[in-house]
């Protein structure tokens, strides 16, 4: 008996079957479609083409099976209309916002966010002029206030980037709402899902309009591609396709096949991380080298309560500030601690099945001003650790031995 695939099934059997659970007869695993154009059989696919007929493939920028196949199990996953993938989490973001948003018009968003995002926000929309409003995350009151008839977006991210601080989505979005009642126009809500991912936290149940997100981190899961995702209704989905199609920061296949093969482990890798970052963190809170451990799932953690409501599991990120050792400055104690680690790799990004760890002053929030980190609760002597999926008592032992050695 047919049964029809829908979002009453699990994220992992989405993940794993996406749309072809049982009406589809042909390879298990979805090839590569490793080509940028595509044979006519003749030219009345052209034809076809030109008229609009959107199941002739011409050309990989504008579209690619591969490509198309991810892109339909993201949605699935997602809980979205439709999804668009892109060469990277920041194309992804760059081209959403800009899809809505040109000259004259201004965002709303919060200044703790990812460096990347946050420095393309300060020193890229402004030469487009376009303005951006940085608010308080723990006001989002401010959201009424700041917005006007030329807002087209609130940009939220939580937790985020590396401070784990939670933002309230569901205020977020009434605050949204109600200034797009006083102004007689829609406001669209934006998230950073990158951190969460979809199994612990479901931003459209909370009302946002748009996801967008790094693949590259626990989508990909595995430090091997680069990728990003935007998620939403299809009305809006189509811009920032068509306006992807413009800038160029399309998927390839590879990549996009790499990332489908990913989302078969998704649900186990991050339940794996959740538990071992929860354990890690646990853990840390009793060493005395630590100041302090960020983690949305301690009772220690400042928003704890509002991460309680909004998440269902509290993600693979961990920060801690360790506490400056006798001969070093907070960021050598910082530094000295990550040349320590065994298990444990130095190095940039997150989301993959290894433990990664890294320096936020040196790493996602270079190039800020002392000002700047003060806003963002950057502190020199933190070091971000991205909790992969290795057996816990080895990382529990390596950060003890680590910190113990300075
Ligand atoms: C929260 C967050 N969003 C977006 C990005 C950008 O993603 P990408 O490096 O895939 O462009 C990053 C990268 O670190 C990130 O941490």
């Amino acid at each position: 008996m047919k049964k029809k695939i829908s979002q009453q099934l699990s994220i992992a059997t989405r993940a794993i079957h996406g749309k072809k659970l049982f009406a589809f007869k042909g390879p298990v695993a979805t090839p590569i479609y490793q080509t940028s154009t595509y044979r006519f059989e003749t030219s009345e696919d052209a034809i076809r083409y030109a008229k609009g007929d959107p199941t002739v493939y011409v050309y990989s920028r504008y579209h690619n099976p591969t490509v198309h196949d991810v892109e339909e199990k993201l949605a699935l996953i997602e809980n979205g209309e439709t999804a668009v993938l892109f060469s990277s989490g920041m194309a992804a973001i760059t081209t959403a916002i800009l899809a809505v948003t040109k000259a004259g018009n201004n965002i709303i968003s919060t200044p703790a966010l990812y460096g990347g995002t946050y420095r393309w926000m300060r020193d890229e929309l402004p030469k487009q002029n376009i303005g951006v409003r940085f608010i308080d995350p723990n006001h989002l009151a401010e959201i009424s206030h700041a917005a006007d008839e030329r807002t087209t977006i609130v940009y939220i991210e939580t937790p985020t980037n590396p401070t784990l601080t939670i933002v309230d989505i569901a205020e977020a979005v009434r605050q949204t709402k109600k200034a797009g009642k006083r102004l007689s126009r829609p406001i669209l809500t934006m998230i950073d899902n990158t951190f969460a991912t979809i199994i612990n936290q479901d931003p459209f149940k909370l009302g946002i309009d748009v996801v967008t997100e790094s693949a590259t981190k626990y989508l990909g899961g595995h430090t091997d591609i680069l990728a990003g995702v935007v998620v939403g209704k299809e009305e809006f989905v189509k811009r920032v396709r068509m306006l992807g199609k413009y800038h160029g920061g399309c998927a390839d296949p590879f990549a996009a096949y790499l990332l489908g093969r990913s989302l078969k482990t998704f649900e186990l890798r991050v339940h794996r991380q959740n538990e071992n970052a929860l354990a890690l963190a646990h853990a840390l809170e009793k060493n005395k080298k630590v100041n302090r451990v960020i983690y949305p799932g301690l009772p220690s953690h400042p928003q704890f309560q509002i991460a309680k409501k909004q998440m269902t599991g509290f993600g693979g990120m961990v920060t801690i500030e360790v506490k400056p050792a006798k001969r070093y400055s907070p960021v050598e104690t910082a530094a000295k601690v990550c040349d320590n680690l065994k298990v444990a790799v130095n190095a940039m990004s997150l989301g993959g099945v290894e433990t990664l760890v890294s320096i936020p002053v040196y790493s996602s929030h270079i190039f800020m001003s002392d000002a700047e980190l003060k806003r963002h609760g950057v502190t020199a002597g933190m070091i971000r650790i991205s909790v992969g999926v290795e057996g816990i008592e080895d990382l529990i032992e390596d950060f003890e031995q680590a910190l113990n050695n300075i």
